[in-house]
C-alpha cells in the first residue's frame, strides 16, 4: 500500500490532468472556428493529456486510491479558462498554455523529488508525463507573448492553477 502523501500527490495530478484536458478542449473547439492553423497543435496537446490522465487513473486504481473529491472542479474551472482565453485570441492560447505548463512542471519538480525516496511506482509515473508538459510549455513560450497586455492572462492563469492544486492537496 501507498503512503498517504503518495496518494495525494497522485490524486491532484490525475486531477490536474483532467482540467488540462478541459482547458485544451474548449481551446479546440474555439479554434476550429476561428485559429484553423493551431488545431493540429491544440489536438495533439490534448492526446497528451488525454493520456496522462489514464496514466494516472490507472495508478490510483492498482493502489486502491480514491479520486479527488474536488475532482469536478477542474473540468469546470479547465473549461472556463479555455473558452475565456480562446476568445481573447490565439496568442492567449499560447500565453495560457505557457503558464499553466509552468506552473504544473514546477509543481512536478517538488512531487518528483518527495516520490523518489517514498514511491518508485508513482515517481515512475509522474517522471513519465514530464517530456510532454515541457513540451507543451516549450510550444506555449515559444508561439506567447512577454508583452505587458497578457500579463493578466498570465497571472490569473497562473493563480487559478495553484488554488486548484492548493484545494485538491487537501480534500
Ligand atoms: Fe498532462
Ligand atoms: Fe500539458
Amino acid at each position: 500500500m501507498s503512503s498517504k502523501e503518495v496518494a495525494r500527490i497522485i490524486r491532484v495530478d490525475h486531477a490536474g490532468e483532467y482540467g488540462a484536458i478541459s482547458i485544451y478542449s474548449a481551446q479546440l473547439f474555439i479554434a476550429k472556428f476561428f485559429y484553423r492553423d493551431i488545431v493540429n497543435q491544440l489536438q495533439e496537446m490534448l492526446q497528451h493529456e488525454k493520456q496522462h490522465f489514464s496514466t494516472f487513473d490507472d495508478w490510483l486504481k492498482c493502489n486502491n486510491t480514491r479520486p479527488c473529491y474536488a475532482l469536478w472542479l477542474w473540468p469546470l474551472g479547465g473549461y472556463i479558462l479555455g473558452l475565456v482565453t480562446g476568445l481573447l485570441g490565439r496568442k492567449s492560447i499560447w500565453v495560457c498554455t505557457g503558464a499553466v505548463e509552468s506552473t504544473v512542471l514546477h509543481h512536478l519538480d517538488g512531487q518528483l523529488n518527495y516520490l523518489s525516496r517514498h514511491s518508485k511506482s508513482a515517481y515512475q509515473t509522474v517522471l513519465s508525463i514530464k517530456k510532454d508538459e515541457e513540451e507543451h510549455l516549450n510550444l506555449g513560450l515559444q508561439k506567447g507573448s512577454d508583452s505587458i497586455v497578457y500579463l493578466p492572462i498570465q497571472i490569473i492563469v497562473k493563480y487559478s492553477t495553484k488554488f486548484a492544486i492548493w484545494l485538491s492537496m487537501k480534500l
